[in-house]
């Protein structure tokens, strides 16, 4: 496995184990309710404009690549009748299974980080959802890899909605001001396992096009300060035909 990629699980244990919801929503010090509510407006929101929302009264699955402490999961445990929660941490998904202990519709899986998703079958879900989270995944083979495997777990017609790092020389510029404000509060964001890695929105489309997805690149228009501006791969594998 690449190097970086194999500090991940220890960098986001610590994560999870120190100042865990910054970690996941920074701007948040503490595991409150508005932690969760924010978390549930912004599936909706992202649901809603990747045009991934359930379809009312079909029981459908969805992966959730990067889960954290929950804070989505949540949401999309009540939107949908199973939900797939992977993470690299094993502490995260310890605290998220804590989290998320009143439903009993969502399965935990932790994965090395390298893009694998062994232990989830081709064509097992409907949605693969993901935020906040191929953005630090250090290796762009990495995220390659997420993006076919994603592919392969989709049911032919599901959606997928999957935000990456947008790459331009102004974001890049705003991440090391970001870094440095980060490092004046205490915190180490400059490392790999945080700064992640660069996939040109071309290359992304065209791996899941390659493996019968088509998709587009949405960016998000509205952004905080610092923070770089987020890109969304929004579509669907392509029908079976019979
Ligand atoms: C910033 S948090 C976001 C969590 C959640 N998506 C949310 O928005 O609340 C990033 C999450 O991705 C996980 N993560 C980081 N690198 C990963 C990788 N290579 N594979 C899977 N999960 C990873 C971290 O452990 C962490 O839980």
């Amino acid at each position: 496995m690449d190097r970086r990629v194999a500090k991940a699980g220890k960098f986001w244990d610590r994560a999870a184990r120190g100042d865990g919801t910054w970690y996941v929503a920074t701007g948040y010090l503490h595991q409150n309710d508005e932690f969760f509510a924010q978390g549930a407006r912004e599936t909706d929101t992202f649901l809603d404009f990747c045009r991934a929302a359930p379809a009312m009264g079909q029981a459908q699955a969805v992966l959730e690549i990067g889960c954290g402490l929950g804070r989505m999961t949540h949401r999309l445990a009540q939107l949908f009748a199973r939900v797939v929660a992977v993470d690299v941490s094993e502490e995260m998904l310890r605290r998220c299974r804590g989290n998320l202990k009143s439903f009993s519709n969502v399965d935990y899986l932790q994965v090395p980080g390298d893009g694998t998703l062994e232990g989830i079958a081709d064509e097992e879900v409907d949605l693969v959802f993901s935020y906040l989270t191929l953005q630090h995944v250090p290796a762009p083979s990495a995220q390659l890899r997420y993006l076919e495997n994603s592919a392969r777990v989709l049911r032919a017609g599901g959606r997928i909605a999957v935000q990456m790092r947008s790459a331009s020389p102004v974001a890049s510029v705003e991440s090391y001001a970001a870094h440095a404000v980060h490092l004046l509060q205490g915190r180490h964001t400059y490392g790999r396992c945080w700064r992640g890695s660069h996939v040109k929105p071309s290359v992304a489309l065209q791996r899941l096009s390659s493996q019968g997805v088509d998709a587009e690149a949405l960016v998000w228009p509205f952004r905080p300060a610092l923070c770089p501006p987020h890109l969304w791969l929004v579509g669907t594998k392509a029908p079976t035909l019979t």
